[in-house]
């Protein structure tokens, strides 16, 4: 029972063990780039681009080893794990965030940005970051860089959403994130904390009725198939934090955190317009699917329908305005075009 129950500690120790057994044998320095989604994700296809461009120029150095799909730990765990030492490389979406830093919730607000150019700038810009990223670096984590995922939608079984009142009563699957609990609970749902790797099994087997997701995830886990509806409400935004241990990389030689620090830049860039792209492509295919099987209804909000959406959730922005910091909330509002 106690081995049993010892989970991720057990196999973060094992990995920073084995980790230090490797770093004293002559070898090249190891990163393990842990994450949760698809490979073919653009977060999964950007760690590996990252990965192939380390190995490349820093050959016999650095090897990255990257970990797609949650196979080594699951979104709370690979945190847990990073403080650790047991993995070097995360890029958790800001929800994961949120059980230690409650101001990471700005970015779950829904209805907030006006567009992607407005969420991502907010990401990215140097005032937020001076104010988030110290944050981080108090519990030993270095953030890098913000990679991009687009906007969620909403999917479910119990049809059709199109109004805030059809989501009474379904049960949710939500981020670590009590924006978003909040969120749902303002239409009558009840949210369901679970780990993304759940999600899709969760779905099928009914443990949950529905779930928020960009198209890129709700593809490549193939949510879309364990669900009778998808309803385009582009209500929240998911983007991530490249994260890494503080200690682990400060202590690099300076020569090799300068060429991470350039190729993740460069991936960085490469990134954020895959996901753009990445994202409509996923929407295509899942309107495909539609259309093949009949088993998908999609409804896309009128701009009319989303003002609706978005008075109903703007409670939300309110309640957490103390928590997430009001001069936080107002400067990335202060963002938009
Ligand atoms: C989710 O848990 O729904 C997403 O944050 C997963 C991800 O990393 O995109």
């Amino acid at each position: 029972m106690r081995l049993f129950r010892c989970g991720v500690l057990c196999c973060a120790l094992a990995l920073v063990l084995g980790g230090a057994g490797l770093a004293a044998a002559a070898g090249p320095i190891r990163i393990k780039f842990s994450h949760v989604v698809a490979k073919e994700a653009p977060k999964g296809r950007a760690a590996d681009r990252f990965a192939d461009l380390v190995n490349q120029r820093l050959k016999g150095r650095v090897e990255v080893q990257v970990f797609h799909n949650s196979s080594l730990f699951k979104d709370r765990e690979e945190i847990e794990a990073l403080q650790l030492g047991a993995v070097q490389l995360l890029a958790p979406s800001t929800a994961k965030l949120v059980p230690w830093f409650p101001q990471y919730q700005v970015f779950d607000l829904p209805y907030l940005f006006s567009d992607q150019e407005h969420a991502y700038k907010s990401m990215t810009h140097p005032r937020v970051t001076a104010r988030l990223f110290p944050l981080l670096k108090s519990r030993g984590m270095l953030g890098l860089a913000a990679w991009d995922n687009g906007f969620k939608h909403m999917t479910s079984n119990k049809c059709p959403i199109a109004k805030p009142e059809d989501m009474k009563g379904q049960k949710i699957r939500v981020q670590s994130s009590k924006v978003l609990e909040e969120q749902f609970r303002l239409v009558g749902a009840t949210p369901q904390v679970m780990a993304f790797s759940e999600v899709s099994e969760a779905l099928r087997r009914g443990v949950v009725d529905g779930q928020e997701n960009t198209f890129t995830n709700i593809h490549s886990q193939r949510m879309h198939e364990a669900q009778r509806c998808l309803t385009v409400s582009t209500h929240g935004y998911i983007a991530y934090v490249v994260l890494t241990n503080a200690l682990f990389w400060e202590g690099l030689p300076r020569d090799i955190r300068d060429v991470l620090e350039s190729s993740l830049a460069e991936v960085t860039r490469w990134q954020v317009e895959l996901s753009a792209q990445a994202q409509e492509e996923a929407r295509r295919k899942i309107e495909e699917y539609a259309k093949t099987t009949g088993k998908l209804q999609i409804t896309v909000l009128t701009p009319e329908q989303r003002k609706q959406w978005a008075a109903t959730f703007q409670p939300v922005h309110k309640k957490f305005e103390s928590l997430i910091g009001k001069d936080l909330l107002d400067l990335v509002s202060s963002l938009a075009k």
